[in-house]
């Protein structure tokens, strides 16, 4: 199948030399990790396994801020369905990102994109969504007082003007090439990017002065912001940086994107009980084991292509020696793929245990976050 990647849509296998040639990332070297080791102490292991693993003006951004000019982060969500493990990847990195560098973080909540670029969806839905969606965010523990959060319909007000300075640069047959529209495409998608665009930029706008951003995200948001770069300095502002990470995979096979569209069982929620977790990395996480317990100990197992070992190495194992001590017992057909698949569940759930019991703390808390 050929490789797909749009902020909609990621099909095939997907290469991801190709996507950085493609897309025009830089990949992300040691030297870049070296000079950001410099200011955290450590690296997470995100960036030492290079999960995030490409970025654009990375060397600007440190630059700008060994001379004092630090940035602010900007991500975001599209409320159109339930939180999963793929979502919160990146998010636990940009928390640590506002940990290490005690930055602000402007967390923008698009509950008109996937209205626009959905058929079956209605804005009643997405409200439930956005309400749901934040409640996950604000559980994985962001600093309140630093972080805010921009919701596209109730800061219409503030966000629309900004946008369309931005939609005023962008020529129909530049989002066609970036996004590959065609005449079918309804306009309201055609203007999105500019809505994006906005809180890479809008703070420098409440500050009346050029704040750096960078922009942590999945590959696939490139595009948006590959158009962002270009108009912002027109506008009179920095370019946004960024840095990206691969895409945690569905449970059916290490390539591709884990997706609410793939079916419920391919993904793993965060309100998904322990039972459920169990059930799901038990009957649908591919394995890379052998077809038989003989053969399984005589030739050994396959890390790179089980969907186990992966999360373990992508989220929920962060202690080096301990990931690499499974990783050789897997090898050698000591360790099975059922107790792989045990050691993953034990992680999930604990982890998800902390997560919903935050959750439902953050009831209270929405309000303090939503930007006033
Ligand atoms: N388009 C993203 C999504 O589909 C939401 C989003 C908005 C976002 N702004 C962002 C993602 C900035 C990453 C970075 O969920």
């Amino acid at each position: 199948m050929v490789q797909k990647v749009t902020p909609w849509e990621v099909r095939g296998n997907i290469n991801y030399d190709k996507l950085i040639k493609e897309f025009g990332v830089d990949k992300i070297d040691d030297s870049l990790l070296e000079r950001i080791k410099r200011h955290t102490g450590e690296l997470h292991f995100m960036l030492r396994r290079r999960i995030f693993f490409a970025g654009r003006d990375l060397n600007w951004l440190l630059d700008e801020y060994e001379k004092g000019n630090k940035f602010f982060l900007y991500t975001g969500r599209s409320p159109s369905g339930k939180i999963h493990l793929g979502h919160v990847m990146p998010w636990i990195f940009t928390k640590w990102l506002q940990d290490k560098f005690k930055t602000e973080l402007w967390f923008q909540f698009p509950d008109e994109e996937k209205f626009l670029f959905k058929q079956e969806l209605s804005f009643e839905e997405v409200q439930n969504y956005l309400h749901d969606n934040m409640l996950d965010v604000i559980a994985l523990g962001f600093d309140p007082k630093r972080t805010h959060f921009l919701i596209d319909t109730k800061h219409a007000g503030l966000m629309y003007k900004e946008a369309c300075k931005v939609a005023k640069k962008i020529n129909f047959s530049m989002v066609k090439s970036t996004f590959g529209f065609t005449n079918q495409t309804n306009i309201g998608s055609i203007f999105y990017t500019s809505m994006q665009a906005v809180p890479a930029f809008l703070p420098s706008v409440l500050k009346g002065k050029n704040i750096p951003c960078l922009i942590p995200h999945a590959i696939d948001q490139d595009p948006h912001f590959r158009l962002t770069r270009d108009i912002l300095p027109k506008l009179g502002y920095y370019k946004p940086a960024s840095i990206q990470c691969l895409f945690l995979p569905p449970l059916s096979g290490v390539n591709g994107k884990m997706s609410s569209s793939k079916g419920e069982e391919q993904a793993i929620y965060m309100t998904d009980t322990p039972e459920v977790v169990e059930m799901k990395i038990k009957k649908y996480a591919f394995s890379g084991g052998r077809a038989t317990l003989r053969e399984h100990r005589e030739k050994g197992g396959n890390p790179d292509i089980d969907v186990s070992y992966q999360y373990l190495r992508m989220f929920f194992e962060p202690n080096d020696k301990k990931l690499e001590e499974i990783r050789q017992s897997y090898l050698s057909g000591e360790l099975l793929t059922g107790e792989l698949k045990s050691i993953l569940i034990d992680k999930i759930n604990r982890f998800l245990k902390k997560h919903q019991l935050e959750r439902k703390r953050a009831e209270d808390k929405v309000d303090k976050f939503i930007f006033k």
